[in-house]
């Protein structure tokens, strides 16, 4: 079935206001960036709103700690006066008592901690540079400000599944049940970086990746840890959203549509401007539509130079039209054959 290339602007945006990190997670390739990193300017966040007059979701943060960035509540206000609901995803480790509140009176709609373990040593040995003890003080002040707010805020947990981290998961569940968390998204590893031509400063991330991504022989004793957690989550009243063990089969011929969807349905843009096909990318040297502020994109892109241009420019240019055109064919970019949402695992 044919598929548009230039579609109309997404309803759902993701916009990283910080490109860089206070931690060093082992699975995470943010301090390895090759492409600019930068701080969103509030103005220019501004700038990209007006060009985005239908957005209804935004999801502010990208490959980066969002509160580091010191007009991030700013910009959360700034986009929900508009009446688009605000997300983000956050490792929690720079909350302060004002910034719980801010949390609740910004018109934020909903906050993803990221918690890769129930244990100080698991989850310190994923999350370097992290204290447990202290993002646990923190949780608490997030769920207490908005307990005594009365706020409808949803706060939710999610866990990067790995090797180290599986057996960890229903003492999670009862952790966040502690802390009035009602909801735990599980995720798999997002990629394995087995890209060609992979930048060599993302290889000793690969290498922890390959590792840490649980194996065929892992997976019964992992349908077992699952099938403990549905019932405890069912138990303790925790939402649970539990990923794929196994690649999606693939689709029958003729598919009815692309694998993946993201680059109609969703528009990615770092911190720096440079338009992304997602977030799985991450990076603009990896992967680019171009730059929207007007500036030569960092990285290759599927259709050639980087141009330069505005927001609607670069979803319907050159470079995005070739990537969309690719993930439409059989075989894909090299980027997204190696994604776990290509392979339906996320
Ligand atoms: C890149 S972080 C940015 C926001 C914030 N710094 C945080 O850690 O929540 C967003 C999410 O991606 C997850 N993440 C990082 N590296 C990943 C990887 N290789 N595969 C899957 N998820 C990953 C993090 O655990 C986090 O939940
Ligand atoms: S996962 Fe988040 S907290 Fe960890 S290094 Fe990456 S951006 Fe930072
Ligand atoms: S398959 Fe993965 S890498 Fe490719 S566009 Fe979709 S989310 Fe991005």
């Amino acid at each position: 079935m044919p598929v548009t290339l230039t579609p109309t602007l997404p309803r759902f945006a993701q916009i990283e206001p910080i490109g860089r990190c206070n931690l060093a997670c082992r699975m995470c390739t943010v301090n390895e960036r090759g492409d600019a990193v930068t701080e969103l300017s509030i103005g220019r966040f501004a700038e990209l709103l007006d060009q985005m007059p239908g957005l209804e979701e935004l999801h502010l943060q990208g490959l980066g700690e969002p509160m580091l960035h010191r007009s991030f509540f700013e910009m959360v206000q700034m986009a929900s006066a508009r009446g688009i609901r605000v997300s983000t995803n956050t490792n929690l480790t720079l909350l302060t008592p004002e910034r719980a509140v801010r949390c609740i009176t910004s018109g934020l709609a909903s906050i993803s901690v990221s918690l890769d373990g129930a244990s100080a040593a698991v989850y310190e040995a994923i999350r370097r540079k992290a204290s447990f003890a202290k993002v646990l003080r923190n949780l608490g002040r997030l769920v207490d400000a908005r307990d005594a707010a009365g706020s409808a805020l949803a706060v939710r947990a999610v866990m990067v599944l790995m090797r180290s981290n599986l057996d960890e998961l229903p003492a999670l569940l009862r952790l966040l049940h502690a802390y009035r968390v009602p909801e735990l998204l599980v995720q798999r590893l997002s990629n394995d970086l087995a890209q060609p031509q992979l930048p060599v400063r993302y290889i000793a991330i690969r290498d922890y990746v390959e590792d840490a991504e649980l194996r065929a022989d892992d997976l019964e004793h992992a349908r077992a840890v699952f099938d403990e957690a549905r019932r405890l989550a069912a138990e303790l009243d925790v939402a649970l959203h539990l990923p794929r063990l196994q690649p999606r089969a693939t689709s029958p011929e003729p598919r009815d549509g692309p694998r993946c969807r993201w680059p109609w349905d969703q528009l990615y843009l770092t911190a720096a401007g440079e338009m992304l096909p997602c977030c799985m990318v991450a990076t603009a040297d990896r992967v680019s539509f171009g730059n929207v502020f007007g500036s030569k994109g960092a990285g290759p892109t599927p259709g050639g130079a980087s141009a330069a241009g505005g927001l609607v420019e670069r979803w319907h240019g050159d470079a995005a039209q070739a990537f969309r055109a690719a993930l439409a064919e059989d075989e894909p970019l090299a980027v997204c054959r190696s994604c776990a949402l290509y392979h339906g695992t996320f």
